[in-house]
């Protein structure tokens, strides 16, 4: 699918058909999220699988979310600050935040690529889902990432995003104009020589 359609068509989907998911599409996902870019090329993630109807279950009440126990799988998405505090002292706990974000969106832009339905998850009990999946306490768990068949239903909508000009300023903060510094260059693709 071409880049620009997948940006577009990815969206948090939280209901879903009986149709399982290949652990291969998972495979799938995850090594497109580790082409994520990782401060120091230094890739700190790690990938929980989950499979077993009764898990998601556990992810469901730990999240308090029951529309999860309906997915096909899920995966919890963790990562380990040690190593980037040493290289980068308080940044890098930052860092850790910032690429397992950038990795989060890589996998769920190929899911939605994969033609599979997900919803990026943040709101659970840490410790609960620490304890019932042996996840040791130095790790952070970074999201729960259901994902699905998408099971179309009448409350399927699309979410509205801001306005392009809501989010820009020029040159510095607060500045809502752009002002010509230089003769417009023509805009190139690869497409276009
Ligand atoms: C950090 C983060 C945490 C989120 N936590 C939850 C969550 O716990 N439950 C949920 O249903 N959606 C959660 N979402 C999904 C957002 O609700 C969703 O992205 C937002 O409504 C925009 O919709 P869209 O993803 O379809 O564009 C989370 C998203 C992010 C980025």
């Amino acid at each position: 699918m071409e880049l620009d359609s997948v940006i577009k068509k990815r969206r948090s989907v939280r209901s879903f058909s009986d149709k399982k998911v290949s652990w291969k599409l998972l495979l799938d996902a995850i090594d497109a999220a580790v082409h994520a870019p990782f401060a120091g090329n230094y890739n700190n993630l790690k990938f929980v699988i989950i499979e077993n109807p009764e898990r998601l279950n556990m992810l469901a009440r730990h999240a308090s979310q029951d529309w999860i126990m309906d997915a096909s799988s899920a995966l919890i998405v963790c990562s380990d600050d040690t190593n980037l505090e040493k290289l980068y002292g308080e940044r890098g706990r930052i860092y850790s935040r910032q690429q397992a974000g950038a990795a989060i969106q890589t996998l769920l832009l190929k899911l939605a690529d994969l033609g599979l339905a997900a919803c990026w998850v943040g709101a659970y009990t840490d410790s609960k889902i620490r304890n019932d999946f042996s996840i040791p306490k130095e790790i952070q768990i970074e999201a729960v990432i259901p994902i699905g068949y998408e099971k179309k239903t009448f409350k399927s909508k699309t979410i509205k995003k801001k306005k392009l000009e809501a989010v820009l300023f020029w040159e510095a903060w607060d500045k809502n104009r752009r002002e010509t510094l230089f003769k417009e260059p023509s805009i190139h693709t690869p497409d276009s020589h």
